[in-house]
């Protein structure tokens, strides 16, 4: 067993472990992944100042995401078919975020479903993401079944109305379960952690919607599915509904432009995410590093400001933190935790995250998460 220090450890372990269609959906941005790269390349673009001399004792990454406390500002993202990278994955990933004190949000396209999670978490808050689908019954069952299982929040993705076209989930006929070609099972047989778990497990489709919906006992290609069942005409007037029904605590996801970011602050939302969804949408798109100063200008003092894409250290956490955002979410990275080793995984990939960020902050001179502004980054390298 390789001696992991580091994200990209756990990288590398999980593109052993985990079948090819499935490693390569987590790992992958849409078009030529331009905007995937920049995600990550643009937070290394951006200097750190060390200063020296100053007591690091007594430290403290602790902070509030949403008004709910956080051991960092850190939570785990809405990933779909979490638990194709590993099986009962979106337990195991809520498990190890409920023992470390952050938030798990679990995805509509998830393996597993609202009420297993709930149930195999002890009723442990988590927060629930929402994809708009055209058919509004099943919407609005699937946000009673959040509020039921006592979600803490409501997430609605906005930039997923329809899907960018990722070349490798076309060419590995993306499906969940797997189909069973030649190709995939051969890749599939050499796979034995994994298939292992997934004999011991019958959650193979996705959760929320198979039985849920009429009609759907099989969904599958993603990109099908998305054609046929995601809303090309949501709007703002559906938010408005949506928040009505939910009544909880609501963030809005997908935004990039200062524009929208205005009106995602006159929804009434308690916070925003600046994301480009990883860069699996709109390629050519700017990092969301780089688009997070302009919207923290424009909306930061009316509404909570988050940022995902391309965090893969504690050290990209607290420039994003330094740059306005108040909480930062992780989606690769404990996806190839939960990919190389289950459970342990996501929890490794926490605790590397939250020694980067603590040591990092130290070495930027300071002791607490809530203190650090941007007078830690060395000016000129900002914004990117
Ligand atoms: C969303 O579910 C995605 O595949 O990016």
């Amino acid at each position: 067993m390789p001696v992991i220090t580091n994200i990209e450890d756990l990288r590398i372990l999980a593109r052993k472990r985990v079948p090819r269609m499935f490693y390569d959906y987590a790992d992958s941005g849409s078009w030529t992944e331009s905007t995937y790269r920049a995600n990550s390349a643009d937070f290394q673009a951006i200097k750190l100042r060390q200063r020296v001399a100053i007591n690091m004792e007594n430290r403290s990454t602790a902070s509030t995401m949403i008004g709910q406390k956080v051991a960092m500002p850190v939570a785990i993202a809405p990933t779909g078919l979490t638990g194709m990278q590993c099986a009962d994955g979106e337990i195991k990933a809520a498990n190890a975020a409920k023992k470390f004190g952050v938030p798990f949000t679990l995805s509509t396209m998830s393996i597993c479903s609202i009420e297993d999670v709930a149930n195999e978490t002890g009723g442990h808050p988590f927060w629930f993401q929402l994809y708009v689908m055209r058919d509004r019954d099943y919407i609005e069952r699937l946000i009673d079944r959040a509020k039921a299982a006592h979600c803490s929040a409501l997430m609605i993705t906005l930039d997923l109305q329809i899907l960018g076209q990722r070349h490798k989930d076309l060419k590995n006929g993306l499906s969940a379960p797997p189909k069973l070609t030649v190709p995939n099972i051969i890749n599939m047989m050499t796979k034995v952690r994994w298939g292992l778990g997934m004999l011991g497990t019958k959650r193979h489709g996705f959760g929320n919607i198979v039985g849920h919906v009429k009609g759907v006992e099989n969904m599958g290609s993603l990109s099908e599915w998305t054609a046929k069942q995601f809303d090309p005409a949501l709007s703002w007037n559906d938010v408005e509904w949506i928040k009505k029904r939910w009544g909880g605590k609501l963030i809005i996801k997908g935004i990039q432009d200062a524009e929208d970011a205005r009106l995602a602050v006159n929804s009434g939302a308690d916070a925003m995410i600046v994301s480009n969804h990883g860069g699996r949408q709109l390629d050519g798109a700017p990092s969301s590093i780089s688009a997070l100063p302009a919207i923290v200008d424009a909306v930061g003092k009316d509404i909570e400001v988050h940022m995902d894409g391309g965090i893969r250290s504690g050290q990209d956490v607290l420039k994003a933190r330094a740059l306005g955002a108040r909480g930062t979410y992780i989606g690769r990275a404990f996806l190839y935790g939960l990919g190389a080793m289950g459970e342990e995984g996501v929890t490794k990939a926490l605790e590397i995250i939250h020694k980067e960020l603590d040591l990092t902050m130290a070495f930027c001179g300071h002791t607490n998460i809530e203190n650090v502004d941007k007078g830690i980054l060395l000016p000129g390298t900002f914004p990117v």
